[in-house]
């Protein structure tokens, strides 16, 4: 038989962006992304008004990543959507969309992980970038999760580390917020730090035991150093912003690099891919490429438009999974709280 192009449709609503890409084979042909800029003036996303976006963004944004890819819906083999973990009113508009489109066009439907999304991302089809070897690590980084979870193969993962309180992001986020800097204000910050001194302020880092992550800590141990010092001088903050920011900058890596030493440490696994929205992050980036040379790890990251949030990392969970046959029920349910 010859060989057929597989066509699928990714569609992802979990948090606050409304994506939606069309796959061919593996590799991406469209990938568009409406981001909801109403959620800055509230310095985090509010789930109701995120919903409501999603609702008014789902049919335009599907129709110009067909458009783009030069694709008709009726060429489609299958459409691949979020069910979760997100904001339930995020994930059925989502949900909802692609089971009326599948039902629609009578293609199968396939229920994609988000997380499982981040960590396959690494397998879209891209030149100049590689792909990590089983048994790998995958580390998530982004404003809604801090995750290590060692990878088999593309269905079996494990989670062995996560964060019990905020997100990475969040931690950078909220300690924006403190320093009166504009949301999210993870790429500031970054961009700060690299002006400034990484050892103008120490704040302690958290004692979890394991590979898990805790970042409320922090957040808690900033806002009183702020505000003590602010009380003895009044423009602490405006004098001191690039040192504060490569301190608070210096002591999140470190924290995550201190985790992979040890999650490698116990698996035994030197094969690492980063994936969320911190990944783009200078420290993270050069402090991976040092334990390269320091403690012989291969690092991976994926194109920056597949580490945000975005329905190309839900195209190819759909590719792999519609080349096993798997599918989704029609009955199929979005879930908030969806596990690896
Ligand atoms: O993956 P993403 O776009 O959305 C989700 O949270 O799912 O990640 C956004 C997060 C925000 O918290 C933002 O502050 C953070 O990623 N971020 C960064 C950088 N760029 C984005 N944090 C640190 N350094 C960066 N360069
Ligand atoms: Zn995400």
């Amino acid at each position: 038989m010859a060989s057929e192009n597989i066509y699928i449709l990714g569609i992802e609503s979990s948090c606050d962006d409304t994506a939606a890409a069309v796959m061919c084979n593996g590799k991406i042909l469209s990938n568009v992304v409406a981001s909801q800029k109403i959620h800055e003036e509230y310095g985090g996303v509010v789930p109701e008004l995120a919903s409501r976006a999603h609702q008014q963004n789902i049919v335009p944004v599907v129709h110009q990543a067909l458009k783009q890819a030069g694709v008709a819906k009726e060429q489609l083999h299958a459409i691949a959507f979020t069910r979760g973990p997100g904001l339930m009113g995020s994930l059925l508009v989502g949900t909802s969309f692609a089971k009326s489109l599948a039902y629609g066009l009578n293609i199968p439907l396939i229920d994609v992980n988000h997380m499982q999304g981040h960590i396959l991302a690494h397998f879209i089809e891209e030149d100049g970038f590689k792909k990590p070897p089983f048994p790998f690590l995958a580390m998530t980084i982004s404003g809604g999760h801090t995750q290590i979870v060692k990878v088999i193969n593309h269905f079996d993962m494990e989670v062995i580390g996560e964060t019990i309180d905020d997100a990475v992001g969040e931690a950078y986020d909220k300690s924006g917020k403190i320093l009166g800097l504009g949301y999210p204000a993870g790429p500031e910050i970054d961009r700060r730090a690299q002006l400034g001194n990484p050892k103008a302020f120490t704040f302690s880092k958290p004692k979890v035991k394991g590979l898990d992550f805790s970042f409320s800590g922090l957040k808690t141990a900033i806002l009183y150093f702020i505000q003590r010092e602010v009380k003895k001088n009044p423009d602490f903050i405006s004098e001191n912003l690039n040192d504060i920011c490569a301190s608070i900058q210096y002591t999140i890596i470190g924290i995550l690099i201190d985790k992979l030493k040890l999650a490698t440490k116990q698996t035994g696994i030197s094969h690492i891919a980063i994936g969320g929205g911190v990944s783009a992050n200078s420290g993270i980036r050069k402090a991976l490429k040092d334990g390269e040379s320091k403690f012989g790890w291969t690092t991976y990251i994926p194109k920056f438009e597949f580490t945000t949030d975005n329905a190309a990392m839900i195209a190819i969970v759909g590719h792999l999974k519609y080349l096993n046959n798997d599918f989704a029920d029609a009955d199929v349910m979005a879930s908030a709280r969806l596990k690896i």
